[in-house]
């Protein structure tokens, strides 16, 4: 078993691709990250660059095939807004939205999921500092959507029956993409 040193020091980053489901990484939960080291920094570069050029708003290490809590999110996709959040957690959560979510391990899927409205987070920034956000709207979804992925928890776990159903077509896909490896 590698400690989340380890798996962060042996990290091929021009090799990181975003993993997609159903990868058995995206299901496992995360280790913490033990210190804010260069090579860290250097994830967190290229998870940015891989999350912009999907054209995400947000992206966790799982997600890279690095089960380590960290995520990077941009909610307003401008490429100097970057948010670091490494070993993050929810303390406060409330009110309610409904609305569509995608993946960028569900590509070309999206659905309606149900979120708090507002979420506060705690996590340890790039500098080592410890910080809190409370985000509104898309950012307290990002929030709650990258929470999720560090413990293992998928859009697909997220859908509803009908949505479920509805995309059976396209998760089928997926498995048998998947599968061809
Ligand atoms: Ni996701």
């Amino acid at each position: 078993m590698m400690d989340s040193e380890e798996k962060i020091q042996r990290i091929d980053l021009p090799g990181l691709r975003i993993v997609r489901y159903p990868d058995p990484r995206l299901r496992e939960a995360c280790d913490e990250v033990p210190g804010v080291s260069d090579a860290v920094r250097a994830l967190v570069d290229r998870m940015f660059e891989l999350m912009f050029a999907a054209r995400g708003v947000g992206l966790a290490a799982p997600q890279v095939g690095v089960t380590v809590r960290l995520f990077v999110a941009s909610p307003t996709f401008q490429d100097t807004d970057r948010r670091v959040y490494i070993n993050p957690q929810l303390t406060m959560l409330d009110g309610s939205q409904d609305g569509d979510e995608g993946c960028l391990s569900f590509p070309n899927i999206s659905s309606r999921v149900k979120r708090y409205n507002v979420a506060a987070i705690r996590a340890t920034g790039l500098d080592g500092n410890v910080f809190e956000e409370v985000g509104e709207e898309l950012t307290a979804r990002i929030f709650q959507h990258e929470m999720d992925h560090l413990n293992g928890t998928l859009l697909v776990n997220r859908m509803g029956s009908v949505a479920k159903l509805s995309h059976r077509r396209a998760l089928k896909n997926l498995e048998e993409e998947f599968g061809k490896k």
